[in-house]
């Protein structure tokens, strides 16, 4: 009697020494992978994301932000910062061209992991939509031919404008001619819209500041001038994400503060912001 029930004591007592040494091992991981200096080993919440390839989404006839080279590689501004981004941070990234309110309907619905397209950060977005720090100020600016007797924003009540559609160049224009007014022609992408002044079916056209100068430069036989007016607010672009996913926004900051301090933005876009 004794003898077993000394017997079953031991087992007890290697069970209980085997479950404390389970536990003290299971504690042990996790100290050491919170504490790890590698962030790139970083475990908990961020393990999945850090080792998954971040899908983004753009429109790519945007020059010099995003447009395709002769091998329809995306190339442009905003993927040089997302390449010194995502070095940063130790992760992957692929971009794809979706079209512009795709780049928005596939965020929100987690077919993309976020956007990077010249976005502007706007109140209205931001209630689906989650953005980084700012990376570039633009504006809005018009787009006329040169013999074009338009002079201001005040000028083009009356005419017709276009725009790329549900861009907040789309978003000026209303302010201008009014939300439902026939005179505004919306269309895929701003190089369409500006095409519609060169045809002469809109009197002008809207869009970011840094587009319509590289159109203009790449397009040097079109006669075409540029008008910038205060009527238009500062705008500021900035990566986005599904409204809540905070853990690839904060990384994407984490990236994006790093590229700022260290110079490198400033080198990609010409432009310094804080
Ligand atoms: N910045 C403007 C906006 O957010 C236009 C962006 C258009 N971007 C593009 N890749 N087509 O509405």
């Amino acid at each position: 009697m004794v003898k077993k029930n000394r017997s079953l004591f031991m087992m007890l007592l290697l069970t209980l020494l085997l479950m404390l040494t389970a536990c003290g091992a299971g504690g042990e991981k996790n100290t050491t992978g919170d504490a790890g200096e590698n962030t790139g080993d970083a475990t908990g919440e961020n393990s999945g994301l850090k080792d998954k390839k971040i899908l983004v989404g753009t429109e790519a006839t945007f020059a010099p932000f995003e447009y395709m080279d002769d091998k329809g590689n995306i190339i442009g501004i905003d993927v040089d910062i997302l390449d010194a981004i995502f070095e940063e941070l130790g992760m992957e990234y692929e971009i794809r061209h979706v079209g512009w309110d795709p780049v928005f309907q596939q965020v929100q619905n987690g077919e993309l992991d976020m956007g990077a397209s010249g976005i502007t950060i706007t109140d209205e977005r931001k209630q689906t939509f989650d953005f980084t720090n700012p990376y570039f100020e633009a504006t809005q600016v018009i787009v006329v031919t040169e013999d074009s007797e338009i002079e201001s924003a005040e000028d083009l009540k009356g005419k017709k404008v276009s725009v790329q559609i549900n861009s907040t160049g789309h978003q000026a224009a209303k302010k201008l001619l009014g939300e439902t007014s026939p005179d505004i022609l919306a269309y895929e992408n701003l190089p369409l819209a500006i095409q519609e002044v060169i045809n002469g079916t809109t009197a002008a056209a809207i869009g970011d500041n840094a587009v319509v100068y590289e159109y203009i430069k790449n397009n040097p036989n079109v006669k075409l001038k540029v008008i910038e007016d205060d009527a238009f607010d500062k705008e500021y672009y900035g990566f986005m994400v599904k409204k809540g996913n905070t853990e690839l926004l904060n990384l994407l900051n984490e990236g994006l503060q790093k590229i700022k301090e260290n110079g490198k933005l400033a080198e990609i876009t010409g432009q310094e912001i804080e």
